[in-house]
């Protein structure tokens, strides 16, 4: 199998939500092209029109009006985020700010999600969260007259600390936010090109009160998670890809720096910055891979890409271990179990660890037997198990391919492409 040519892999995820969230939340008109199409995007869209902003059909280029920070209204029923975290979480920040009542409802895998690492900051800051004992949804928000709050995150998480920003923002009080290690910095980096009074230092953000934010003129840059999949697939298979527009910020592109530690070489070309985000061109050229170690602060920057380590891993000669990474039992599906147990299906020698895996790969599983893998209708999962399929013979069918919409509707016919 060869892989050819490049690829400009969709909008990015994390800037799709925010795009649409602060040009909601701003006082005029934005405009954003390249948006993300996929469904956990068209969640935040329709929680955004259910609390009153009028905004239109999602296309690769449209416009729309704010509301400005406190001009959301309560909606006439519970807000569906369908698959989508990020929805929930930044969404419930907002609500919280404003004078607001909405019950926040979502699929079976999101509606099992810990909602409580948002719940108490939230109800920290003078809002009322309502969740079931079990800690996920239905979960109902009472916005109200916030105060001024110091609040320090137990792991990091873009989506927890963007919710206490978000907050803050709409309620017009100073917040900061200490996080262990760095997240994803999207938030920040929008507020501060929207005019917003926000300070960051090291691992602490202030954002001190403005009584508006301007409307946004962004072009979403391709998503470097969607885009590691190509990554992978040329690392794995000892060719080479171009990924265009791709976005670099450093909190995203730990995957990038992985495949480079286990013997890829990857190019940077065309960098620039566009809207506040580093943004590039990335030539991957596969080589013989070999295992590495992760753990610490380097986690953050790949945690989306954690599964598609593991298939990775699988053909790395050597023992690749990743550790510090138990926020992986809370994503879409319990990633730590569902990766191991997928890759044990096939042959290949893994482990769970509480707070990661080991995987003892190499050249051996080049060819991995016919296996159903089983998804758990999660996204990253069935996207890693279909590069590790392709690089290795097609012969693992992934039970669920429908779930990559939420993130990556084309994928399957972009893998398709890159092969012929
Ligand atoms: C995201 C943050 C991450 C990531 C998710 C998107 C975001 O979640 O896993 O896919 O856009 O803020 P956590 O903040 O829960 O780690």
């Amino acid at each position: 199998m060869t892989v050819r040519g490049s690829l400009r892999v969709p909008g990015d995820k994390s800037l799709s939500h925010r795009a649409l969230m602060l040009g909601a939340l701003s006082t005029g008109r934005s405009r954003v092209r390249n948006v993300l199409l996929g469904a956990d995007v068209q969640a935040t869209a329709g929680v955004l029109r259910a609390l009153g902003v009028d905004l239109p059909a999602l296309s690769s280029d449209f416009t729309f009006a704010g509301v400005g920070l406190r001009g959301l209204v309560s909606p006439a029923s519970s807000l569906d985020c369908g698959n989508s975290g990020t929805t929930t979480r930044l969404m419930a920040g907002a609500v919280a700010g404003n004078p607001v009542t909405a019950t926040f409802t979502g699929d079976a895998s999101l509606s099992r999600r810990p909602m409580r690492r948002v719940a108490a900051p939230l109800s920290a800051m003078g809002a009322t969260v309502v969740l079931p004992s079990a800690g996920g949804l239905p979960m109902t928000v009472i916005g109200g007259a916030l105060h001024p709050t110091v609040w320090r995150t137990e792991t990091a998480s873009a989506q927890v600390k963007s919710a206490i920003l978000l907050a803050a923002l709409c309620g017009g009080v100073e917040v900061t936010v200490r996080e262990p290690t760095p997240s994803r910095d999207h938030t920040e980096r929008l507020l501060r090109a929207l005019g917003a009074d926000i300070a960051v230092a090291g691992t602490h953000v202030t954002l001190r009160p403005s009584g508006s934010i301007q409307p946004l003129d962004v072009r979403i840059p391709a998503d470097p998670s969607s885009a590691a999949f190509f990554a992978a697939l040329a690392a794995l298979t000892g060719a080479e890809i171009v990924l265009a527009d791709v976005c670099l910020n450093p909190t995203r592109t730990g995957f990038f720096r992985a495949l480079e530690r286990m013997g890829a070489v990857l190019r940077y070309d065309d960098q620039r910055d566009e809207g506040g985000e580093p943004v590039g061109t990335v030539h991957v050229s596969g080589a013989a891979l070999h295992a590495a170690a992760f753990a610490g602060a380097e986690i953050p920057a790949m945690i989306d890409e954690l599964p598609l380590l593991a298939c990775v891993a699988a053909l790395a000669e050597g023992e690749t271990v990743v550790r510090d990474a138990s926020e992986l039992r809370g994503k879409e599906s319990d990633r730590i179990s569902a990766v191991v147990a997928n890759l044990r299906a096939v042959g290949v020698d893994a482990d769970e660890l509480p707070d990661g895996f080991r995987v003892r790969g190499g050249p051996q599983h080049r060819t991995l037997p016919a296996s159903r893998v089983v998804t758990h209708g999660d996204h990253r999962l069935a996207m890693a198990f279909g590069i590790l399929g392709a690089a290795t013979g097609n012969a693992l069918e992934v039970d669920d391919r429908a779930c990559v919409a939420v993130s990556y509707p084309e994928f399957w016919q972009d893998l398709a492409r890159t092969q012929r």
